[in-house]
């Protein structure tokens, strides 16, 4: 069955190490003939979570602020999967694909208890250190996050000792998201 596939894209980088991961990912799901569509997010406008608690009574603008999140809403609605792409910045997801994590809580004040809508995840990060001890933080904050959502994960892959634009050319990770695309 055909997926509907959500980028969140948070590397201000157009053709950094995270758009190698992508295009490798996308080219796999494309292929198997899921619906893949893509937010850069440093090319919009995202303000950052106020935390008001105001939000959730409209569901086509779910958030108090109206910025270019209206844009990704309804696909975020929609999508069977939702694919965290970062550099890692400290350990963690850029601010860019942070602000607009956080601004999804809209969407779960539409619903009692702040119920999150079901969604299957995985996360593509470029990062410079390499090696388990590089990755734990923020792979044990990913696993923390989706079994906070009740999300399930499909997969994770980090590739490391990347610095440079173009340094994830030949990267074995490439191939792995590849495949991860194609196994969905
Ligand atoms: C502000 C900043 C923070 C970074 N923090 C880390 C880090 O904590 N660990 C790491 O391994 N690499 C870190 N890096 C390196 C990037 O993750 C790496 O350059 C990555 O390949 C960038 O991906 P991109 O090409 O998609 O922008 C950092 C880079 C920047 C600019």
């Amino acid at each position: 069955m055909s997926k509907k596939i959500i980028i969140l894209n948070g590397s201000p980088r157009i053709n950094g190490n995270t758009q190698g991961l992508i295009d490798a990912f996308t080219k796999g799901a494309q292929q198997k003939g899921h619906e893949v569509i893509c937010f850069n997010l440093e090319q919009l406008k995202i303000h950052g979570c106020l935390g008001c608690f105001g939000g959730g009574k409209d569901r086509k603008s779910p958030c108090v602020q109206k910025d270019d999140m209206l844009k990704i809403y309804p696909k975020y609605i929609k999508a069977d999967v939702v694919v965290l792409a970062s550099p890692m910045y400290y350990w963690g997801f850029s601010g860019q694909l942070k602000c607009a994590f956080d601004r999804l809580f809209a969407v779960a004040e539409c619903e009692a208890n702040y119920e999150n809508p079901k969604k299957e995840c995985l996360l593509l990060m470029a990062s410079e250190g390499d090696g388990d001890e590089n990755s734990k933080p923020i792979l044990d904050y990913y696993e923390a996050l989706l079994k906070h959502l009740n999300w399930k994960n499909l997969g994770d892959i980090i590739a490391g000792g990347v610095l440079k634009i173009g340094d994830i050319k030949n990267h074995k990770a490439l191939e792995k998201a590849f495949e991860l695309g194609i196994s969905l």
